[in-house]
């Protein structure tokens, strides 16, 4: 018996990336799938940006090469993801205490920061919110974390409970991890405000936690610089921190799997000896990142033409979400679909979350063809002229008759 035997039981299709495979093999005609978090256009396509075209066209015409590339990635790719995240400026980049890595993914950046944590020796507990994105508990766990949770909205889903997320943390030991989502929560799309921030960056400074930043949606909220104030409320003189990035989104190069951790250490030596971790710690994983998309991420970012084009890109992304959402209030409203859905229109970021029962989810899915994860997330960024009327139609039938 070579296999382990429980390798022969099926694991659980994944909360969310499982729904896409459902959702394609559906054969209904006008399925609607809001579950995983993808940007399409009015045609419900998911387009190549137009710097990335551009980008591409310069390394084509360069002819590089396919050699390994150094294990924290291209020096160049490196220092532009710094500087997009915490500025140019700022005292942690010009100091040298903080030092990026390219990652495969935020996702991989994730695990890169789980894996530097508990290979050095650090804290076993993460504390993250509830709820948060799905695959945020199975992964910290699977890196060997116990996984703790704070309260994020209160009873209403509509605001944080900030006494409740605030006196959860207060409870954590020093050393403990906690995860934060710079901006645009996923799945509630509610984001603290600045001094709640302040405060959170108290409790961690108090307590001597460690904070993990996912900052999967740089730019899809308020702005570039916008979405990265509330993790830098937390970059004070000498503390330390671990912000992980994904261009998956803002650069809409999900397939090519490009992001970063980067780590602020309280000096730059300390950030050096860090450095050396992240290495390792990669070096038995994938060894080493690909190249393509930290490319393209890097000659946009770096080219004084592209770059431009590129917020401008991303404004028109944020924008069509920010359309979408008031669009989707209007027509719950024009439905008198009963709940209290006008919040939506100023949340951040590509999800909204309806409070759905799990047998209200199921019954969007196999009665009307309409694909929403757990709770009733959506991925606002995905809806169409085609299906933001079917999908009305359908919540509207589902919560009538439940
Ligand atoms: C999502 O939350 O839908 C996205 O981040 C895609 C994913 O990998 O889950």
């Amino acid at each position: 018996m070579p296999l382990p035997s429980l390798a022969r039981i099926p694991a659980p299709p994944d909360p969310i990336l499982g729904l896409a495979e459902t959702f394609r093999a559906d054969t209904r005609t006008g399925k609607v799938n809001l579950s995983s978090g993808v940007f399409v256009d009015d045609t419900g396509t998911t387009p190549v940006l137009q710097t990335v075209i551009e980008a591409e066209r310069r390394l084509a015409d360069a002819a590089g090469t396919k050699l390994y590339r150094p294990i924290d990635g291209e020096a160049g790719y490196r220092e532009q993801v710094r500087a997009l995240v915490l500025g140019a400026d700022h005292e942690a980049v010009t100091s040298g205490r903080a030092l990026a890595t390219q990652t495969p993914g935020g996702t991989g950046g994730l695990r890169v920061a789980a894996d530097l944590v508990r290979s050095t020796g650090g804290g076993q507990t993460m504390w993250m919110s509830e709820p948060t994105w799905p695959n945020h508990p199975q992964m910290f766990h699977a890196a060997g974390f116990r996984v703790r949770t704070y309260p994020y909205t209160d009873p209403t889903g509509l605001r944080i409970d900030e006494e409740a997320m605030l006196g959860a943390l207060a409870g954590a030991s020093p050393g403990d991890v906690v995860l934060l989502h710079g901006a645009c929560h996923n799945p509630t799309g509610v984001d603290p405000s600045p001094e709640l921030w302040r405060r959170i960056g108290d409790v961690i400074e108090e307590r001597r936690l460690l904070p993990l930043v996912d900052l999967a949606y740089q730019g899809f909220g308020d702005g570039l610089r916008e979405d990265a104030a509330g993790l830098l409320e937390l970059v004070r003189p000498g503390s330390e921190l671990i912000v992980s990035t994904s261009f998956s989104k803002t650069f809409s190069l999900y397939a090519e799997r490009v992001g970063a951790v980067i780590v602020i250490a309280s000096s730059a030596a300390d950030a050096a000896a860090v450095q050396s971790h992240v290495k390792a710690v990669i070096r038995v994983n994938y060894s080493n990142p690909p190249a393509h998309g930290a490319d393209v991420v890097r000659t946009i970012l770096a080219d004084a033409e592209l770059r431009p084009r590129w917020e401008l890109e991303l404004a028109a992304m944020r924008n069509r979400i920010k359309d979408n959402r008031r669009l989707l209030v209007s027509a719950l409203e024009a439905r008198s679909v009963p709940g209290n859905w006008s919040s939506i229109a100023t949340q951040r970021g590509m999800f909204a979350l309806l409070g759905l029962t799990t047998h209200q989810v199921a019954r969007l899915r196999d009665e009307h063809g309409v694909y929403v994860v757990g709770h009733g997330r959506i991925n606002v960024a995905g809806f169409t002229p085609d299906n933001l009327d079917p999908f009305a139609d359908a919540l509207a039938a589902v919560i009538a008759t439940s």
